[in-house]
């Protein structure tokens, strides 16, 4: 897996030397986030995934994550062409989807629609949420909060969608959540020109996996 942030970073070390992150544990990480123990409801989530930030801290649905604290933007990240803003939120604790559950059997449902609308559509975001908020075999709530993703993805630039089953998590309740919709690929491409220069062209995207 290619990591947009490393812990390693030199913006992202000064960002973790602030006191909001004493003594934390990181509990999850991704390509564009490291996720860190806030406490039994709570985790700070330090991102570097614009689009996915912007959707977040105007969240309203409750298939969205919960906001607690939004810092705003706390660092930034040297890549290729320039400073890339690192974002960080205080967000609800959530649960990865328990097997058997209804959440996860929905959310491996609305990921497939969404992979096979992507080839349908050739990646044009629009007609792949609309085809999801219009499909009737997909619970009411979720066509609900997809609808409002798609209003929030008209404001956004450099985006894709990312809804892989790996981006649904869920409350103690059992609902679901939608955690990680969008991927910034503005940042994705810039780290992999950067890695093209540290390694030249030949290398493949899969070889280029640093430790962190
Ligand atoms: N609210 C949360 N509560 C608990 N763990 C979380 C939360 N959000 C994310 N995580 C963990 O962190 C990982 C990476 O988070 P994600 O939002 O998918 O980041 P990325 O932008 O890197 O894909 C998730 O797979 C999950 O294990
Ligand atoms: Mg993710």
């Amino acid at each position: 897996m290619i990591h947009v942030i490393r812990t390693n970073d030199p913006g992202v070390r000064k960002v973790l030397a602030r006191d909001a992150f004493k003594g934390k544990n990181l509990i999850g990480r991704g390509t564009y986030s490291l996720v860190y123990d806030a406490g039994a409801r709570s985790v700070l989530k330090l991102t570097i995934d614009e689009p996915t930030y912007n959707m977040l801290r105007n969240a309203k649905h409750r298939h969205f994550p919960r906001i607690r604290l939004d810092y705003g933007v706390v660092g930034s990240i040297a890549m290729n062409q320039g400073e890339f803003p690192l974002f960080l939120v205080k967000m609800e604790r959530l649960l990865k989807l328990p097997n058997g559950s209804k959440a996860k059997r929905l959310a491996t449902a609305l990921s497939r629609k969404v992979l096979d609308a992507t080839v349908r559509h050739r990646f044009c975001w629009r007609l792949i949420l609309g085809d999801i908020v219009g499909d009737k075999a997909v619970p009411q709530s979720i066509r609900g909060a997809v609808k409002e993703l798609a209003g929030y993805c008209e404001s956004q630039l450099h985006f894709q969608l990312d809804m892989h089953v790996g981006n649904f998590m869920a409350r103690a309740n059992g609902e679901l959540v939608i955690v990680d919709p969008l991927m910034d690929r503005r940042v994705w491409d810039n780290r992999l020109e950067d890695e093209r220069r540290r390694f030249g062209n030949s290398q493949s995207p899969q070889g280029l996996s640093v430790a962190t």
